[in-house]
């Protein structure tokens, strides 16, 4: 059986109880109200005629559209519309077999990895690395990692949950070495448009080469992870019916009232992804800030690009203790090294969210308190 997913059943036991919420990677939900406020007439009509059958199973058409629209030369029938995660184990499942191998970047989260453990594929880790001021990838690693029989590379940027980042030139290299070596790409861009700067904003990797799958979504720059909303985009349209035959045995077809206010959300990405990279940088100047003034007991390793960072507590206490402790005494929730699977004492705190520096503040107020 595959194992529990550390991050997920983590979050379960304390999301819903903790007063700060300091490590969420989605940003500031937006509500019902304040997403129908931007609804165009055409689709506030589509959200008042709304009758709640079963939908297209690849999508619904406009909202294929819509998708398509944020890539250059992508079709709506290169889309599937999926729930995030499923995206991650439907793909997984059509691409993968026993035998296979697949290079992951690492950290990951989990379900990048552990999905294809889970299918009998065996997994190398193309590990981030840092010096204690970023992160960074060695390119000249992957071509170490590579083998015969890899059959897909996993990257995800901007990344969870470290922050990294990588650059147009870079994404070209590492689309180009897997054109090269023909294996698939799964690219997660689940934090595409949460860029602290417009040129960071990387094309989808389905743009740029034809067995690369973008898996995007709402639940995160757009602040919508209630509609459970998002796409694998591909120009292979054999890689998408593989997927759509595997989505008739998870979930059939998606959410009738999600699909309209995803269209809404999507016809309005502009004003909602401004609000997003607002709340972001504002935190962003917060957390460097904090960082600076606390950083007897931090590495703050700034992120480059997304709503989630990963610094390093030092010499202080191990930090599934420190974050126990804090949770304890404060209410403060922060995701510790263990549920992403890394030795060295990180853990993930999120940008996202308006309460962030009240959050941080209590934060501080702990430390002074434990650690005078
Ligand atoms: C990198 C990455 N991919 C995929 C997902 C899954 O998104 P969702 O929770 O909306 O299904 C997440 C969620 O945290 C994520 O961080």
């Amino acid at each position: 059986m595959i194992p529990p997913f550390a991050l997920e059943r983590y979050f379960a036991r304390h999301e819903f109880t903790a007063r700060y919420l300091l490590s969420a990677s989605d940003c500031e939900t937006l509500s019902q109200a304040e997403l129908l406020d931007m609804a165009d007439p055409k689709t506030r009509g589509m959200w008042d005629a709304l009758r709640l059958g079963y939908t297209e199973s690849q999508g619904h058409p406009l909202l294929r559209q819509e998708i398509a629209n944020l890539y250059k030369t992508v079709w709506p029938d290169d889309v599937l519309v999926v729930t995030p995660e499923e995206g991650i184990f439907i793909a997984m499942h059509a691409l993968l077999q026993k035998g296979d191998h697949v290079i992951v970047m690492s950290p990951a989260y989990q379900s990048l990895f552990q999905i294809a453990v889970s299918l009998g594929a065996e997994v190398s880790r193309w590990s981030l690395e840092t010096d204690g001021v970023r992160w960074k990838l060695d390119l000249s690693a992957l071509q170490k990692l590579y083998r015969p029989v890899t059959k897909l590379l996993v990257i995800n940027v901007p990344h969870n949950p470290t922050g990294f980042h990588i650059d147009a030139g870079t994404q070209k290299q590492i689309l180009a070495f897997a054109r090269e070596k023909r294996i698939a790409v799964f690219s997660d861009e689940m934090y595409r448009f949460s860029e602290y700067s417009a040129d960071a904003c990387l094309p989808g990797a389905c743009d740029l080469y034809d067995q690369a799958i973008t898996l995007g979504g709402l639940s995160k720059s757009f602040g919508l992870p209630g509609l459970r909303l998002g796409w694998l985009a591909c120009k292979e349209r054999e890689i998408i019916r593989r997927f759509q035959i595997l989505k008739d045995y998870t979930t059939i077809c998606h959410s009738a009232p999600s699909e309209i206010l995803a269209v809404i959300a999507l016809r309005a990405r502009d004003r909602i992804l401004d609000r997003t990279r607002k709340i972001v940088a504002d935190n962003l100047d917060i957390a460097d800030r904090f960082f600076a003034g606390h950083h007897r007991f931090f590495e703050w390793i700034r992120p480059m690009a997304g709503p989630v960072a990963f610094p390093r507590l030092k010499g202080t206490d191990v930090i599934e203790r420190f974050c126990e402790k804090l949770f304890a005494s404060r209410s403060v929730l922060l995701a510790p090294r263990t549920v992403f699977n890394v030795a060295d004492n990180h853990f993930r705190i999120g940008l996202g969210r308006k309460t962030f520096a009240d959050g941080l503040e209590t934060l501080g107020e702990f430390l002074m308190a434990e650690y005078p």
